[in-house]
């Protein structure tokens, strides 16, 4: 593949930008090489700057999951923006998003809309604060919650694929009230609780770790995470900014049964626009601002282009939409697992619905811990032979794969035969 015009531009944007990028992953230090810089989106397809084409599977990092420029949203875009882009004052359609949001995810009796994922978890941690009166708050290692300060503490994605899961410029102060246990271990959490009894606002957990890979929560782990919270007088606040209506309609809350008192989301809620909201109990909701005392406000939040978006494509994610992209990701995850069982390779497939993660490892994945004791040089050259071979995927083991309803079965079995020929090479290592 030709990529002379990426590696212009990028040669240029890294005079202008740190590292180039205006996200960290999207570097490609996790993988090393010239990441393309994309033109457009199709459907499943993206197209770079040098005319490649590639089967996207990152989709934005999950908020397409209609596919790129879907006919309707765009049309429906369009439509609203030539009424006007933004106006500070309430619309209609906000509280048609919110209702939405609202009937398929019962745990969230209200919700406030805000601009990212970041701002929704930062808004949901100040408002377990608020409520419960207390500083600390219980994160796991390897969950990603944006980037606010309390959350860049053992965090994923981009901070764990550089190696700074804790950023400087965090003070001391906030990091000492960020408490760390290990996600599928329930006897960690446990424990934090015993050692700071009556000093816990909440803890905020990904229902499935997808910043370091998908993994999904073991056995009743969400359960009793919920029952240790109130046992100790604490919020649960599941962020189901990438899992939401993801997973399934009513997101991971819905598949696990975790009725959470908090909740944040964001993504696949913008159709590919900037939002983010959180939502839960209305006896916790209505003490945020202007009902309550817990302050928290935005001059774009609400906007009505990313509303109509995000109205547009839950829209379309309909009971068939969800029993599709299962279909879609069991297609994938059994093609893999074969390829796997036949030659004995030592890699291990973890997919919940549309999500899914090839580890480089034989070991099972319960946790970041294992994630860590990936073939990290053996998932770059996979990377680079995908990508190579038309097919876009995070650049990152640390990092789920997001399967749209653009995609078909020739695309998904096509994906497969190219990844056999990607994962080729650790026959030889055998
Ligand atoms: C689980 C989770 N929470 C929060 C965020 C932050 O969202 P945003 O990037 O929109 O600020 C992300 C982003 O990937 C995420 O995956």
């Amino acid at each position: 593949m030709n990529f002379t015009k990426s590696q212009n531009i990028f040669e240029r944007a890294q005079k202008v930008i740190p590292g180039g990028v205006n996200s960290p992953v999207r570097a490609f230090k996790g993988v090393g090489g010239t990441p393309p810089f994309i033109k457009k989106g199709q459907g499943p397809f993206i197209y770079d700057e040098d005319g490649n084409q590639y089967i996207d599977f990152v989709g934005s990092w999950g908020p397409l999951i209609l596919g790129h420029a879907h006919p309707e949203v765009v049309d429906a875009v369009a439509r609203v923006l030539s009424d006007g882009t933004s106006f500070g004052a309430p619309t209609e359609r906000e509280v048609v998003l919110a209702e939405m949001i609202i009937d398929r995810v019962p745990s969230a009796e209200m919700v406030r809309l805000v601009n990212s994922g970041t701002e929704a978890t930062m808004s949901a941690i100040r408002l377990a604060r608020g409520v419960t009166g207390r500083d600390k708050i219980i994160k796991f290692d390897g969950c990603y919650h944006g980037h606010g300060d309390s959350f860049l503490i053992a965090a994923g994605s981009g901070a764990i694929t550089f190696g700074m899961p804790n950023s400087p410029g965090v003070t001391t102060g906030t990091a000492k009230d960020t408490l760390v246990a290990k996600f599928n271990r329930i006897d960690t959490v446990n424990d934090i609780f015993q050692q700071h009894p009556d000093q816990i606002a909440c803890v905020i957990v990904e229902p499935i770790n997808g910043n370091v890979g998908c993994i999904p929560p073991e056995g009743s782990f969400l359960q009793e995470l919920k029952t240790l919270c109130h046992i100790n007088g604490a919020l649960l606040i599941l962020d189901e900014v990438m899992t939401g209506f993801r997973v399934a309609r009513g997101g991971a809350n819905e598949l696990y049964n975790a009725d959470a008192d908090l909740l944040t989301f964001g993504k696949v809620i913008g159709g590919g626009f900037p939002i983010g909201a959180y939502g839960g109990k209305r006896e916790f909701m209505e003490q945020v601002s202007p009902v309550g005392a817990i302050y928290q406000a935005g001059t774009l939040s609400g906007n009505p282009v990313a509303v109509t978006a995000g109205i547009e494509t839950l829209k379309r994610l309909t009971p068939t939409a969800y029993l599709e992209l299962e279909r879609l990701g069991k297609l994938w995850e059994d093609g893999t697992q074969s390829a796997i069982d036949k030659d004995n390779l030592p890699l291990t497939i973890k997919r919940v619905g549309s999500m899914i993660t090839l580890f480089f490892t034989d070991h099972d994945i319960r946790n970041l811990d294992d994630v860590n004791h990936c073939d990290f040089e053996a998932f770059k050259r996979y990377f680079h032979n995908m990508l190579d071979a038309g097919v876009y995927l995070a650049p990152s083991q640390y990092e789920a794969g997001f399967i749209s309803l653009a995609h078909d079965d020739y695309l998904i079995q096509k994906t497969l035969e190219i990844s056999a020929q990607s994962f080729a090479f650790l026959k030889d290592h055998q």
